[in-house]
Parts: structure tokens; sequence; C-alpha cells
């Protein structure tokens, strides 16, 4: 739902997975047969779920939840009241009383239910007061939301005032902003490459704030892998940064599992281990490698039992600390020739792998105590041992920093998302593009006031030939 329309290019997905030759896709789609009729025949409590219900029954889970914020949507309802009512004069009070409650809700976090967890029983934590009501009447001189007769505020509006409130209560006192890779800092699949995003990072390491790129994508600590989708922002980082200051860039790779920082050369090389191991915190790197497989191994046969369900021409992709599918291409349509997915999988099907894999592995037996997070990525679905709440946590406490000094900027915040679990541990804004990611950066820069630089690149070609689109016209 949040995700913008390239995410769902056909071909997009085709140029990242180059479609493999006639000859290897049959040779790979027989060991693949192989391989998953030895995954089909485990036992999974699935399976085990589906022999136990009687016929009548109801035996699915009948929700779409997992589609939608229980925060941003009580909003949505509270301020219809005053769009019904035709009195815009009292959008103000009900943020007022947002605000209130979200300082009782913070005052009572750990002394049972506040007004508002009563409200939205899915509520989290705010790691700082929400200064709303500022927000909304800033945002509402600009956009005039208020003053619409036929549309009333909408989910994005409302996501976009709590971001906004967000920026305004840590921007003062922060000190370390962390950035999901993709579709926040550059398309999906595709590598950074806007100059007005790299001027704003640029600003705020300048200004002393840790800038932390924080992505599932994991390529083990080969530096050279990140760097390459990095590109288009390293370039700029020797002639407008010190030495100490890009040693203020981290790149943290597998969710929370690998960690780059930038040298003086602005080239990524491993966070030394002993800067993170006397850390009090969770510790990726002393997480049992056994452990770890006996969770990818349950992941992708639930992953192999959900392809052949659902008749997925898809390719399962495994890792030392992940486990993915990804459009099947070739080898998929002759693994499932009446299948769909080798170019684009469904993201209801992405949706459907991603709960049932989380579903498996709480009802694993002996549980396990890694954590983890199965996600829909959109063009793909992943199960990575670890998250981004992880990866924060590490920061903060290599840092020093409380969660109030700091935020993590990402696209996916539904309950198949990969960034909700950085939640827990510091303030977030929900972002669905790079715009909207340059457009909350430039806010910041304007409540710090920060200098952005001018980074000299070519100015940007507006349009076409001259062409006005509008009119006819020629310009
Ligand atoms: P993020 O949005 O920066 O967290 O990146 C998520 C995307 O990274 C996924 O949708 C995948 O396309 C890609 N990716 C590459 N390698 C991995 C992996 O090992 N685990 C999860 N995602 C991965
Ligand atoms: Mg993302």
């Amino acid at each position: 739902m949040w995700r913008a329309s390239q995410r769902w290019a056909p071909f997009a997905a085709a140029a990242a997975l180059p479609l493999l030759p006639k000859a290897p896709a049959r040779a790979e789609a027989a060991d693949d047969k192989m391989h998953r009729s030895t995954l089909l025949e485990r036992e999974t409590s699935i399976k085990r779920r589906d022999v136990r219900s009687a016929p009548t029954r109801m035996r699915n889970i009948v929700s779409d939840e997992h589609r939608r914020d229980g925060l941003i949507q009580w909003l949505k309802t509270m301020m219809h009241h005053s769009f019904v009512l035709g009195m815009p004069g009292t959008y103000a009070g009900t943020w007022q009383t947002f605000e209130d409650m979200v300082e009782e809700h913070r005052a009572r976090s750990h002394t049972g239910k506040s007004r508002l967890q009563q409200m939205v029983p899915s509520v989290g934590t705010f790691h700082t007061p929400l200064p709303v009501t500022r927000a909304w009447r800033d945002y509402d001189s600009k956009y005039c939301t208020s003053r619409r007769k036929y549309v009333p505020p909408t989910f994005n509006e409302i996501r976009h005032i709590l971001n906004l409130a967000q920026l305004m209560a840590l921007a003062a006192d922060l000190k370390v902003i962390s950035f999901d890779g993709d579709q926040t800092l550059y398309s999906d699949g595709q590598n950074f490459e806007s100059d007005d995003l790299a001027a704003l990072l640029i600003g705020l390491l300048k200004d002393g704030v840790t800038v932390v790129v924080m992505t599932a994508a994991g390529y083990g600590w080969d530096g050279p892998k990140y760097e390459h989708r990095l590109a288009g922002l390293l370039k700029h980082f020797k002639a407008n940064l010190t030495p100490q200051e890009m040693s203020n860039f981290i790149v943290v790779g597998g969710e929370c599992n690998y960690m780059m920082v930038a040298n003086a050369e602005a080239r990524l090389e491993r966070l030394p281990d002993d800067r993170i191991a006397p850390l009090s915190c969770n510790q990726p790197l002393t997480w049992e490698q056994h452990e770890v497989d006996r969770m990818l191994d349950l992941a992708e046969t639930c992953i192999v039992n959900a392809i052949e369900e659902m008749h997925l021409r898809a390719r399962i992709i495994r890792k030392p600390r992940s486990v993915g599918v990804i459009p099947g291409g070739e080898a998929g349509k002759l693994a499932q020739p009446h299948g769909h997915g080798s170019l684009k999988l469904k993201y209801e099907a992405l949706d459907e792998i991603a709960l049932r894999v989380e579903d498996e592995i709480a009802a694993a037996n002996p549980p396990f105590l890694l954590p983890y997070c199965s996600f829909n990525g959109g063009r793909d679905a992943w199960i990575d041992v670890g998250t981004k709440g992880i990866g924060m946590e590490v920061m903060q406490a290599m840092l020093d920093i409380p969660a109030a000094q700091s935020l993590h900027v990402g696209d996916q915040f539904l309950r198949t998302g990969n960034d909700i679990a950085a939640r827990h541990v510091a303030p977030c804004c929900w972002i669905t593009s790079p715009a909207e990611t340059t457009k909350i950066l430039s806010h910041l820069c304007k409540y710090r006031r920060i200098r952005v630089p001018d980074l000299g690149s070519a100015p940007k070609v507006q349009g076409d030939s001259g062409f006005d689109v509008y009119t006819g016209l020629s310009k």
C-alpha cells in the first residue's frame, strides 16, 4: 500500500536479476526440484494445524491488520469528526488532546494502561514528547488541510504531521540518525543517486551527527559491495568532509549483522570488533550459527511449501543470516508452468510468506531466542536473523546515546515491514520515497540551522525540450 509504483515495475525486477540462459535454467530447475521435494516432506506447524482443523471450523486468520497502522487509523477517525461537523477550528483541539494523551502514555508506560493504549491497543513507545499541535499548525498553514470541504485529512497527511512533530521534538538534541536503504535513500533495488540528498547528509555529518545506513541488504563485510550501492554519496565525501567527519558515517548491512565505517579515503571498512564486543547490548557477533541455521532451515521449509501451494515462480536465496524469495525468472517458469511470479511476485503472496514464516517461528519447539524479522520487501520477502532495532541499540550503546537523541528513517512500518523493529528503541519517521526523505531532512537541517553545502552538481534540466505539457505552448 505504501510502496511507490516503480516498486512494481516488472522490468526493474528483471534488471536486478538477469534472466538465466535456457540450459542452466533446466539444470537449476532439476536441482531445485530435488531440494524442494526434500523440504516439502518436512512437518511444519501450519501443516499440523491444517490436518487438525475440522472442516467446519474457521482455520485461517481473517484479518488485514498487517496492512494498517492502528495509531494513524485512529487519528484519522478523530480528525473526521471536525471534518464532518464542518468545524475546522476544532482540529487543533483534537491534536492537543492527542499530545496530552502521549504525555500521559509516556508517564504511565510502566504502570498499567494509558488512555491512549485503551483507544489504540497496538500503540508503541514514544521516546520523546510529540508537539503535534505545533506541527499541525505549521502543516495546515502551508497546505490548508482544514479549509477543505470535500476531502478530510488523509492517512498520509497524518503521517506527515507525526513526522514533522517528531523532528521538532528532537532536532536540537539529535546525535545519531539511521536510514533504511531501499526506498528511503534510493529507489528499490537501485543505487544512491540524489545529489540533494547527499548534500543534506553531508550537512548533518558536518554538524556532528552520526549518519548510519541501516539496510537489510546483507553482503557480509564486503565493503566494495556496499560502496557500489552508495557510490553516489561517497563520491562527495573527500571534497566536503574531514577524515574525522567521515568516520561518523557507518553502514550496517543485514539488518544489524555487518557493521562498516568510512575511512579517510571514503572507503568502507569493517568496524573493529573491539568497538562492539565490550558493549552491554545484544551482540549479533556472538549468535550461535547452529541456532541461526535452525531458524533459517525452518523458514526455508515454510517458503518451499508456500511456493508449492501458491504456484509461485520463485527462486530462494539462502545466505548465512537470511533466506529470501525473489521472482523466479525462466527457471521459475519451468518449475511452475501454471504459476505466476517469474518477473514480479504478488504483494499478497509476499505478505502471506512473511506472515506464515513468522507463525512457524513463533510455534517452534524448542522456541527460538534469536531476534529476527520476516518481511515483505515489495519485490521479495526475507527472513533475516537480527533486526534494525538491534542495529540501532548497538549504535546507541557504541556512541553512548539515549533513545531520545536518535532517529530512524524508513519506509516499512507495517507489520510485515522491517523498519518497524526500530520503533521499540528509537523515534522514527515513516517516509515512502527518497523524495520524502529529502523533504524531512530539509526540515531537520532548517530546525538545526545547518547550512547545507553546495556540492557543485550540474543543475537539473527541467522537462524535456521547452515544451509546456500543460498548455502545449513552447516555453
Ligand atoms: P532495506 O529497505 O534497505 O532494508 O532493504 C531491503 C531489501 O534489501 C529487500 O527487499 C531485498 O530486496 C534486499 N536484500 C538484499 N539482501 C538481503 C538480505 O540478505 N536480507 C534481506 N533483504 C535483502
Ligand atoms: Mg526499505
